[in-house]
Order: C-alpha cells, then structure tokens, then sequence
C-alpha cells in the first residue's frame, strides 16, 4: 500500500468537494494500493493539522475551518513545516497576480511536493515559472481541473493523444456564459435574467464580467497555449470579446439559418469571441457545459464534452490529477 500525505490548501467549494470524494472513495483507492491521506486543510480562517489523518466527516460541517482550527501558522508555513507529499491548492483564483494561490505552489514545488491545482490564476500569470521549479525539484504539477473542470482535456493529450501532433483545440471554456447563451436562446430570456440565473447555480466567477467578458476563457487559452503548445503567452496576447453585446435577436437569427452562438475560445490562434457553431456540431453543446474540438494530424478530430465547473466535478479532475501522479511508471522503469 502506497501512502501519499496530502496537504489541502483551500477550504471553499473545491476544498469541500476534494475533503468529499477523499472521503468517499478511499475504499476503491485503497483497493487500488493508493492510501490518500489528508494530513492538513486550511483555509484563511485557520488549519487543521493530523499526523495520522484528517478525518472529513469532522470538518465536512463547517463552512470555514475557524472553530475547528488546531494550528494558527501561515498557510504558507503549513506547507513547509507539515510533512506532506502533495500538496492540493485550490484557493480562490486571482488572474492579474495569482496570488494568493501563487505564492502557495512556489512554496509546495520548492519543498519537492507534487503540486495538484485547479487555480488558473496562478498559472495564466507563472506558468513557466512553475513548470521550471516542479522540473528542478523533480516534482509532478497537474492542473486538469483549471482547464473544462472534469472534462478530460489535458490529461487526454498528453496520455491518449500522445505521439499526435496537437494542431489547434478550439472549445467552450465557460460554463456560465454556455448557460446565458442557451437559456436566451432556448427561452429568450434577456441577458440579466439567464446571468441572474446562472450566478444562481453557483458556477459564475465571484465577479461575473470575468465570464461574460471572456477573461475566464482568455485564462483558460493562455494555460493551454502555455503547457499544450509551449508557447509562453501572457493574458494580454489574447484578443478578447465576451458575449455582453449578443442580443436575443441575434440568436434567433442564428437559429433560423441553424447555427447557435457560442463564446469560442481558440489556441494557438489565441482568440475569445461569439461564434456561430452550426447546430448539429459537437462542439454545439448546451446548458453549463463545456466542450473542446482538438485538431490532430494522426487523429483527425476528437471533441470531448463535460461539466466545467462544479463541487464534484472539480474534485474528480483534482483527484484523478493526483492519482495519476502516482500510477505513472516511466518506460525506463518498466523495461
Ligand atoms: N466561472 C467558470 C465557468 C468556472 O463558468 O465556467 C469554471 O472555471
């Protein structure tokens, strides 16, 4: 049995739903020899740090970790001083200085710690940086979930797809701005109601003009220009348009000549604008999901489709990032 401490840096919706589905399936993880130990949670209110494991039924309850907290250091200094493997960051995101998700996976990475995250911030802003500082420590960082939450995306081209030549992906990286676009054009909701709607379901940034304006997307094109194409981009070389100006009428028209709207973000290009996507494409996915076409010379085209945001959703993509980590085997150690 392989056991692998894990630090949790991030007690929000993420952080619950990664302490949840530890929890839940550590039984068929166990079968698989993975013993996946939680061995520090925190949060900006306080830590909980167990030697022997922190028990998720305990803190799954408490909305922040402040009344349950046994350790008052930084979260920084709990990365440091608590003797983990891995460390899971899912902070709140901050795309213009990454912190303080940033600052966080400097620290994990320096210390020889796996590094698994679905804060895009910090990687829009550091990427290199970050890839760099794992490569020099000999450390693995997996970020499938900033990318299309639990739709396979990266992990599919650099696993499955491995040994094609990776042309273009062109997709639907929001699931806020797939859902206003939907609902306006299935029910001919105006803009506010179906934004009000989506906001409800808990998917839209904290500030949605980061979704509606494209930046969310524009992130998501910078982190895969940056690791699948190897291009070294900054948000900035991104050409941005969100979907704010998209009328009712505008898809109505659409639909009668049979395409749909839909907020396209596209590498290596490195565009985000409203696109018309004809409606029996597979990229012309609707309600909250996202979807990616990938481009590929030995493939042809594979188009994948899943839910980009979400508790669960998100924490699957977190912890099949970490499981991956440890079933990898490189061919000199097979051989
Ligand atoms: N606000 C984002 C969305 C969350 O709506 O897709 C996932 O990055």
């Amino acid at each position: 049995m392989r056991e692998v401490k894990i630090s949790l840096v991030g007690y929000g919706v993420v952080g619950h739903g990664v302490v949840e589905v530890l929890d839940r399936k550590r039984k068929a993880l166990r079968d698989m020899g993975l013993d996946l130990k939680l061995v520090s949670v925190t949060d900006h209110t306080g830590s909980v740090v167990a030697d022997d494991g922190v028990e998720g039924q305990k803190i799954l309850g408490e909305r922040t970790l402040q009344q349950v907290s046994n350790c008052e250091i930084s979260s920084k200094e709990i990365i440091r001083s608590v003797e983990s493997d891995l460390v899971v960051e899912v902070t709140p995101t901050n795309i213009v200085h990454g912190q303080p998700g940033l600052g966080h996976m400097e620290e994990a990475l320096s210390q020889g710690k796996h590094l698994v995250t679905s804060n895009k911030g910090p990687l829009v802003v550091a990427y290199g940086r970050l890839k760099r500082l794992a490569e020099d420590h000999g450390v693995s960082m997996k970020y499938e979930a900033t990318v299309g939450g639990t739709m396979p995306l990266i992990s599919l081209i650099e696993r499955t797809l491995v040994g094609n030549n990776i042309l273009g992906i062109r997709g639907i990286f929001n699931g806020t701005c797939n859902y206003i676009l939907t609902r306006m054009t299935e029910e001919q909701y105006p803009y506010a109601r179906a934004l009000n709607e989506a906001q409800d379901l808990g998917y839209a940034e904290a500030d949605p003009t980061y979704d509606v304006e494209g930046v969310d997307t524009a992130g998501k094109v910078v982190i895969l220009a940056n690791s699948i194409f190897d291009m070294n981009v900054k948000y900035g070389d991104v050409n941005v348009e969100g979907i704010t100006r998209i009328t009712p009428e505008a898809l109505l028209l659409a639909k009668k000549r049979g395409y749909v709207i839909k907020l396209i973000g596209e590498v290596p290009a490195l565009t985000v604008r409203p696109m018309l996507v004809p409606i029996g494409s597979p990229l012309a996915v609707g309600s909250t999901l996202n979807a990616a076409a990938i481009y590929t010379d030995l493939s042809g085209t594979i188009t994948v489709t899943g839910l980009g945001a979400g508790r669960i959703e998100t924490a699957s993509a977190i912890l099949s990032d970490i499981v991956s980590i440890y079933r990898t085997k490189s061919i000199d150690s097979i051989s």
